[in-house]
């Protein structure tokens, strides 16, 4: 098994070394917990933060719409300097404007309200890569499947606003199958069911973006999607153009009725990416075609974003059926894909369930399976972060209960998931049942400790052979808010299914 070695690159007169209780480092302790506490308290209250991702790409000469999620007691001023030229900051506190030719453009966010301030600097790359950190958003399949309207996508851009997920950085409300009219247009359009959808989608689109929220839509390479609604292939060009007018940020496109072979698939996924290419709009594309074809090897040249690697999710735990991928199987699977993963090229561990609780009619199996505990979808959670998945939440956000809420809005594991290193954990550990990923981070680490077993069980970092951890970490438990001076000296308890992280916040010394 290979060894890992975590390198901390601390000078070897470092005030830290072997001298973990000395004042100055007491002292950064406090400081950290302070800034801990803050993140944990109610998201209306206290001094501003920034959340959600602070590299964002935009195609080349495409509409820019940035809305800045930011905690805090409101009302919240917002100011922004150095702006691109004819970039406008809005009433809203969004900014707004046309990205120009290729490069990097910086800029700085302030925000102020009667508690305190704070700043961010956004960094934009104009080029090829969309997603510069994994989406975070919500998908109607899981839980809804066909049973979409207009009324009940508005409810739920509402609801991501109203919970507070919105201002913690989640942004995409996407369609999934049986948006779609019988037929398209006389000149070959795509067109919404009119019952579902009685004002258009350029209608939905428009109220989705009022509220700073981005609307993603669905589609699929085969003549029809796997609903048996109409497909894209040989209407990518119109399909690209009108999704560009109807104000779309985000396309996902499945595999059904396609040929075998990975050279077509290629093709066709090649053919519908340079349509949104060139549709005049940034619009990510969400290549699903279930990890059968190793898309991690080809899907980035065709402009995915990102990449499902397994058949769908189902809300079981474990299970031993390939065809029904459970929590536990996508893990494994998608934990050998690290090398894989880069900023703008994600691998896709499928939708969240978390708060699904087996009512999801296509997570269900038609009852077959009963959900997760809250434990099991916090691990769910914490291990979809760690490995850079996107974050696509699908239970029904207008009724989440406590658990549901603190579970998808937890603002440290976010920030873990949205870390601009943007490196998929790795997996540093596995014995006697535990797994323990590692994952890098801009500041310092995130670690996770997940027990695989059905008893409860105790971990300790010296168990692990040449794991090198010395002390100039803050150390926090994401879940509990737990602080701990040294990793060596603690032994971690976890539940059955349980996963426990931390992030490790490197003191400058
Ligand atoms: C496939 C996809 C799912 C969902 C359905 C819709 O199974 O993998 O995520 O989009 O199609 O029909």
């Amino acid at each position: 098994m290979p060894k890992y070695r975590l390198n901390l690159s601390i000078p070897k007169n470092s005030l830290f070394k072997n001298r973990m209780y000395n004042f100055k480092f007491l002292l950064l302790f406090i400081t950290a917990m302070g800034s801990f506490t803050s993140s944990f308290s109610q998201l209306n209250e206290g001094p501003p933060v920034f959340h959600g991702a602070s590299v964002i790409g935009y195609r080349p000469h495409t509409p820019v719409s940035i809305y800045f999620p930011i905690t805090g007691q409101r009302p919240i001023d917002i100011k922004v300097t150095g702006l691109p030229q004819d970039w406008q900051l809005n009433q809203d506190g969004s900014v707004s404007g046309m990205a120009g030719d290729i490069g990097s453009y910086n800029f700085t966010v302030s925000a102020k309200n009667e508690t305190g301030q704070t700043a961010q600097e956004y960094h934009i790359e104009i080029g090829d890569k969309l997603c510069l950190t994994p989406p975070l958003g919500w998908n109607s399949w899981n839980v809804f499947t066909k049973n979409i309207s207009e009324k009940m996508i508005m409810e739920i851009a509402d609801a991501m606003v109203n919970s507070g997920m919105r201002d913690l950085g989640y942004q995409y409300i996407n369609l999934d199958d049986f948006w779609h009219a019988p037929m398209r247009d006389a000149q070959g359009a795509p067109l919404p069911d009119p019952a579902k959808f009685p004002n258009g989608i350029k209608h939905l689109a428009d109220y989705v973006h009022s509220k700073g929220l981005k609307l993603g839509i669905y589609s699929c390479a085969g003549k029809m999607t796997c609903g048996e609604q109409f497909g894209g292939y040989g209407y990518e060009e119109i399909d690209a153009k009108t999704y560009a007018a109807w104000g779309i940020d985000l396309l996902k496109y499945d595999y059904c009725y396609a040929p075998w072979s990975k050279k077509a698939a290629l093709a066709r996924y090649a053919t519908m990416g340079n349509a949104l290419k060139n549709s005049g709009r940034s619009i990510v594309f969400s290549v699903c075609e279930w990890g059968l074809r190793k898309p991690w090897k080809w899907a980035e040249s065709t402009t995915g974003s990102y990449w499902r690697t397994t058949p769908d999710i189902f809300d079981v735990w474990q299970f031993p059926a390939l065809a029904q991928y459970s929590v536990m199987s996508i893990l494994k699977k998608t934990e050998k894909l690290e090398k894989y993963a880069s900023p703008g090229a994600w691998n896709d561990m499928d939708m969240l369930l978390v708060g699904n609780y087996g009512k999801g009619k296509a997570t269900s199996a038609n009852g077959m399976f009963k959900g997760l505990t809250d434990t099991e979808y916090q691990s769910h959670m914490s291990l979809w972060a760690m490995l850079n998945s996107p974050l696509l939440a699908s239970s029904d956000l207008r009724n989440m209960n406590e658990a549901t809420k603190k579970i998808l809005m937890n603002p440290t594991l976010l920030s873990i998931n949205q870390d601009k290193l943007g490196k998929q954990a790795h997996r540093i550990e596995k014995k006697k049942g535990i797994r323990v990923y590692l994952k890098p981070l801009q500041d310092g680490v995130a670690i996770a400790m997940l027990n695989t077993k059905n008893n409860t069980q105790e971990f300790a970092f010296t168990e692990m052979n040449n794991f090198d951890l010395n002390e100039n970490y803050t150390i926090i438990d994401v879940w509990n808010g737990n602080k701990y001076s040294s990793l060596k000296n603690t032994k971690f308890t976890l539940a059955p299914h349980e996963t426990i992280v931390l992030k490790l916040i490197r003191t400058n010394e």
